[in-house]
């Protein structure tokens, strides 16, 4: 058994219920894997919850129930959202797991042996919004500099992770591994992080107790991030199956939300140095998802849960939506009007419109049988060569996860084959009895214009990718589908039956939507 593609999302505070910020990384993790898993690699995607710490512990209390009650109600929200959307992981990691602690409480023995755990005390402030200890100098008008709310004051003995003892060996490696931390800008703000002098971490709490406690002292709680990092490696049986956790580890990719770059690209690498494990390959930080201009939040009543867009647009709108309109790296404003212009423009008309069209051609002069191309012409080599040069680009753009790039060149492709059809005018051809090695030939290079552009939105759109491929009577074959060998122009093979199904993306009046 070769290598495996190991991709992970954060796992998340079932303090509240997913909503599309949430499902943004979700959502591009999982065309990660869906990728990787078509160019014929074997994938572990993991996802999860982090169900510790004192924010969980407050929601709990809030609504007067015992904390395990209330994850375990919590959880089922993250697993039917992350169905909903179609998310293939192949694993859910919940902290709260035997599998999960135990691997917690033997990662921080090994560090104490290692001599990086001591016993100390913490003295300063605390966010529990955000689960972390927070500077003096970096206080904003004495609230939290990440989420603007009230900081706690904080005095305990804690233990604390030899943190400050890593800066130099972090440095060498950020430098040496060019792609460990990206985007580029995000990578300069952790590397002066580092350089500004890292402080021990305290990893135990003893004011709480809703947490894993340590083996040795149980009167202290583990830090929720020094056990919710470790789920990257509990989840793959570290220190319970070695062969296995060997075959999967290091992750291949990290991706988180920018706020939480600094816990994975600083305290998760230092924590595997000092247990002696190989570092992950990639951490990417994507940017962060406004509603309407606003940040989202329960008290401006403006958080979007995915169920209410899947509704209205379907679940492959929805994940084309959030893929194609923003840039990974940077922050986005979502904006209802914005993916009603995106379905209606770039689905139901430019994709939509065309497999109708084409279908309906195959259907009425062929009576839906794929037929023979001739030699093809010079329409014919453009299209054909256009689409080839975009397979390499596509290729290119996905391993940066640049998915906004790599959507825009699909549609080079649908747009490129929209107008090979009006071009070719394939119904005045049909016109004409003698010109039917003609209409062969472009009713053939539409419908392999089809294929490839359904090949490729499999990692986007799995729904309508394999609609797609049924309609071209390509079904039994889904199997094949390996890049780069199914992106090579001329695959179609003549003679295959097709079926005209319903629009794939039927348009959305806007009235409609604005009566909802
Ligand atoms: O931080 N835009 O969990 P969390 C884009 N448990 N992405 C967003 C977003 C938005 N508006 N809101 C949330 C935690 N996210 C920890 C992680 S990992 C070992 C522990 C996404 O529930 C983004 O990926 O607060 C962000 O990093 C994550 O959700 C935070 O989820």
């Amino acid at each position: 058994m070769g290598e495996v593609f190991y991709v992970t999302t954060p796992i998340y505070y079932v303090n509240d219920l997913p909503h599309i910020g949430t499902a943004y990384t979700t959502l591009a993790a999982d065309v990660v894997a869906r990728y990787q898993r078509l160019k014929g690699k074997e994938v572990f995607f993991l996802t999860g919850t982090d169900e510790h710490g004192q924010k969980v512990a407050q929601a709990a209390a809030e609504r007067h129930l015992d904390p395990q009650k209330w994850v375990d109600e919590m959880v089922p929200h993250f697993i039917d959202t992350w169905k909903l959307l179609n998310i293939s992981n192949d694993d859910f990691i919940r902290t709260t797991e035997n599998r999960h602690t135990e691997v917690a409480q033997k990662f921080i023995e090994k560090l104490r042996e290692n001599g990086d755990i001591y016993l100390g005390t913490y003295e300063g402030w605390y966010c529990v919004s955000e689960e972390s200890f927070v500077l003096p100098s970096s206080l904003v008008g004495g609230k939290c500099p990440d989420c603007g709310r009230p900081v706690e004051w904080v005095k305990e003995d804690n233990y604390f992770f030899r943190l400050s003892r890593y800066s130099d060996a972090l440095l060498a490696h950020i430098e040496e591994n060019p792609d460990f931390i990206q985007p580029e800008s995000r990578k300069n703000e952790v590397v002066s992080f580092i350089k500004n002098g890292l402080s021990d971490q305290s990893i135990s709490r003893t004011s709480f107790t809703w947490g894993i406690p340590l083996t040795q002292e149980p009167q202290h709680v583990m830090y929720v991030w020094f056990d919710a990092l470790l789920n990257y490696i509990s989840a793959i049986d570290y220190g319970r199956n070695p062969e296995r956790f060997e075959r999967i580890w290091p992750a291949d990719l990290h991706l988180v939300g920018k706020e939480i770059l600094r816990f994975h690209a600083i305290t998760w690498p230092a924590m595997l140095m000092a247990a002696n494990l190989p570092l992950p390959r990639k951490i990417f930080a994507h940017g962060w998802l406004t509603v309407e201009g606003q940040k989202m939040s329960k008290s401006l009543g403006n958080v979007i849960k995915p169920a209410e867009l899947v509704q209205e647009f379907g679940v492959d709108a929805y994940r084309y939506y959030f893929m194609r309109e923003f840039s990974f790296g940077t922050d986005g404003d979502f904006s209802r009007k914005g993916m009603l212009n995106r379905y209606n423009s770039d689905l139901a008309n430019d994709l939509g419109n065309l497999e109708s069209r084409i279908l309906a051609m195959v259907d009425k002069y062929r009576q839906g049988v794929v037929p023979k191309p001739s030699t093809p012409g010079a329409e014919e080599n453009d299209l054909i060569s256009k689409a080839s040069e975009a397979a390499t680009q596509i290729d290119h753009a996905m391993e940066n996860l640049s998915f906004n790039g790599a959507l825009r060149k699909i549609w080079d492709i649908v747009h490129a084959l929209n107008r090979y059809v009006d071009v070719s005018a394939p119904w005045s051809i049909a016109k004409d009895p003698s010109r039917g090695t003609e209409l062969d030939t472009i009713l053939y290079t539409s419908l392999e214009g089809l294929r490839l552009i359904a090949t490729y939105i499999l990692s986007f759109m799995p729904e309508t990718a394999e609609k797609m491929l049924e309609h071209l009577g390509l079904s039994e074959k889904k199997g094949e589908l390996i890049l780069p060998h199914a992106g090579e122009w001329g695959r179609l093979p003549s003679g295959l039956h097709t079926k005209k199904g319903d629009p794939l993306f039927p348009r959305i009046q806007r009235e409609a939507l604005e009566s909802n």
